[in-house]
Formats: structure tokens, C-alpha cells, sequence
């Protein structure tokens, strides 16, 4: 059996570290932000070289507070990618904006910047690339559209912890960046978790009020907040998985290097690392067009996979109000049909990658 993630091995392999923060935290009694919450945003932000980081208690929230930060409501456009977790549609539908899709790149899967200005509207005020699957969005490209235009940029980077672009890390390239810190990300809590990064200070402020009910001092409420405060618990373990993040997207870069090199010479596609990015792989797709039998020959061997997605947004029943209509945006739609991912994470051995691998050679060679 190949597990898509293993946490309870990389659990193994930093067991007495988060034991000791958890347990700091019990004693403490700061089950909510506290000094852990603070520390880890600091460390956090330093490490994707933000000036600010704000945690909060999801993506999906750092996503939220990071629109409304950027002053995004009733009857503004926000521009973003179909095929994405949802995730970062329901946030821009949150705040009552619309989103407007453009379609990805066939090799990137990420934003295809050549769509974007003919997506800009009047209704226009911010561009949401998303970094899918650990790999950056086109940034610059993007950026020097939203100067053209007066519009903010805010980077969905839940699946990027560690991820670059020209050398510079994501989540301070944009005016905000949202990373998300699920179980199974690269960076991943014991629970739920999520962060803001920003280089601008009235957006931090403003999104730290949003996330503790608005108040800048107890029971003072100046805006209409949330309760997307980060837990102490979680502060601390994402402290002791910090230090160890960068090691871990080596592992999966190797990874992700010997999978192409096994994978070379088959009828499947593997992923492109563009040559702008430093690519951390939070999932290892590859696309083939014979996706059924493929999926047979892998759970037949129980090698566990996953389709990251199978359903672009603007297909989803949940958004069908938006209009959208099946053949717009026929990359997304094409390469939804087509992807599967393999496992991947930092302690995958070579021999379960050598064991994935001929499962699909044996697919192409009969
Ligand atoms: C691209 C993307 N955006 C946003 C999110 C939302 O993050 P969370 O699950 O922490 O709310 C995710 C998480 O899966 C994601 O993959």
C-alpha cells in the first residue's frame, strides 16, 4: 500500500519537538493567538520575507479578510482562475463581489496571463492568481497588468509554502498573499490553520481587527469582525514544522525529479516546472488521457491518488448563478479530465516512487 500522504511518518520524525510546544502550550493556558500565535507569524512572514504575517484559523479565511482588506464588495469583479480548489471562489463570494474566470496555461496550469486583459471590466478591482499545486503564477506579467489598471493583487499561494518566483518567495510579490495550513499541506497544523502575509501595514491592521471581531482593543468594535482567530495549539506546532519546511521541500523536489525520470519515457505528462519558478510540489499531477484504466491499474496495487480537480469552479453546481456555460474555458476543462495525482510528500522512499512508477509503465507497455 502507498499512502497519498503519510502525516502520522512525518509525525514520527519530529514527535519529541511538537510533543514539548504542545505541552508549552497546555502549561501556558494561551489557547487562542497568544505568544506562540505571534512568534510563529513573525517567523512565518520572515521566512516569505513579508513585513507582516496575521493568522487566522483558515485559508478560506485568510482568503476572506485579505479581499475585504483590499476594500472588495457588492458589485466589484475580482479576476481569478476555474480550476482551483473552491475555496478561492467562495471567498471572493463572501465579500458579495463576482469572480470572472480566465482560463490557465496548458503547461503551468496556472493563470494564462494572455486572457487577462480582456477580462477587465469597469467592476474590475483585483486579479487572484492562484500558485496550483505549489507552482507560482506568472507574477510579474500579472502585476504589470494590475498597474496598468489600478487593480490589487492577492495571491492564493494555500498549496505554495516555500515556493518562488524569480528567487523571490510568494506571498509578499502581490499586495496580499493567503496561504492555508491544512494537515496535508507542505506546511500543515494539527487542525485547521491559516495565514495573511503583506508588505502594507494599514492592510495588516486592518485584517488583524477582522479577524478577532473587529476590536483594536477588547470590546471596542470598530468593524464588523470575524472569529478567525488562529488557536495557540496550532501556533505552536506550525513553530516546530518551520524549521523543518525547507528540508522537506527538498525531499519533495527529489521526489518529484526521480517520479519524472521514472516517468520519462511514458505516455503520460509530467509536470512542468516553469523556468520562473521554484516549484514545491503539494501535489505531483500527471495528465493522460487515459485516466480510467490508469486509476484501475494504481488502486489495484493500492497506490492511493487523488484528482486535484475533477470539476472546474465554473462548472460546480454551487456556482452555476455565475452563468458559466461548459466548453468556456477549455484548458481548465480539458486538463480537469486528465489529471491524477500521485503521492507525494517529504518521506516518500524511492522504492514505493520506483513502485508507482512501473504500475504505470505496465499501463503503456501492455
Ligand atoms: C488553492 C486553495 N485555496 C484555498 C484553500 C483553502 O484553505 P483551507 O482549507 O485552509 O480553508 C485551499 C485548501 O485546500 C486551496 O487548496
Amino acid at each position: 500500500m502507498v499512502p497519498f500522504v503519510d502525516l502520522k511518518a512525518q509525525y514520527g520524525s519530529i514527535k519529541s519537538e511538537v510533543d514539548a510546544a504542545i505541552a508549552s502550550v497546555l502549561e501556558s493556558g494561551q489557547f487562542v493567538l497568544g505568544d506562540e500565535v505571534t512568534a510563529f507569524e513573525q517567523e512565518f512572514a520572515g521566512h516569505c520575507n513579508a513585513r507582516f504575517g496575521i493568522a487566522v484559523n483558515s485559508g478560506m479565511s485568510a482568503l476572506h479578510l485579505a479581499l475585504l482588506a483590499a476594500n472588495i464588495g457588492p458589485g466589484d469583479e475580482v479576476i481569478t482562475v476555474p480550476f482551483t480548489f473552491v475555496a478561492t471562489v467562495a471567498a471572493i463570494r463572501y465579500t458579495g463581489a463576482r469572480p470572472v474566470f480566465v482560463d490557465i496555461d496548458a503547461d503551468s496550469y496556472t493563470m494564462d496571463v494572455r486572457h487577462l486583459e480582456g477580462a477587465i471590466t469597469k467592476k474590475t478591482k483585483a486579479i487572484l492568481p492562484v500558485h496550483l499545486y505549489g507552482q507560482a503564477a506568472d507574477m510579474d506579467r500579472i502585476l504589470a497588468v494590475a498597474q496598468r489598471h489600478g487593480l490589487s493583487v492577492i495571491e492564493d499561494a494555500a498549496q505554495a509554502h516555500d515556493a518562488e518566483y524569480k528567487g523571490r518567495s510568494v506571498g509578499a510579490i502581490g499586495d496580499l498573499g493567503c496561504f492555508s495550513f491544512y494537515p496535508g499541506k507542505n506546511l500543515g497544523a494539527y487542525g485547521e490553520g491559516g495565514m495573511v502575509t503583506t508588505n502594507n501595514p494599514d492592510f495588516a491592521n486592518t485584517i488583524r481587527m477582522l479577524r478577532d471581531w473587529g476590536q483594536e482593543r477588547k470590546y471596542e468594535h470598530s468593524l464588523k469582525g470575524y472569529n478567525y482567530r488562529m488557536e495557540g495549539l496550532q501556533g505552536a506546532v506550525l513553530r516546530v514544522k518551520l524549521r523543518h519546511l525547507k528540508s522537506w521541500t527538498e525531499a519533495r523536489r527529489r521526489n518529484a525529479a526521480s517520479y519524472n525520470e521514472r516517468l520519462s519515457d511514458s505516455f503520460i505528462q509530467t509536470p512542468r516546472e516553469m523556468p520562473y519558478a521554484h516549484h514545491v510540489y503539494h501535489i505531483y499531477a500527471i495528465r493522460t488521457s487515459r485516466r480510467e484504466l490508469l486509476l484501475q491499474i494504481l488502486s489495484a496495487r493500492e497506490v492511493h491518488t487523488g484528482i486535484h480537480y475533477p470539476i472546474p469552479v465554473h462548472l460546480q453546481e454551487a456556482h452555476s448563478d455565475l452563468g458559466y456555460r461548459s466548453g468556456a474555458f477549455r484548458v481548465s476543462e480539458r486538463i480537469a479530465g486528465e489529471v491524477i495525482s500521485l503521492p507525494m510528500y517529504a518521506e516518500l522512499s524511492e522504492e514505493n516512487i520506483e513502485f508507482v512508477s512501473s504500475a504505470i509503465r505496465t499501463c503503456i507497455d501492455g
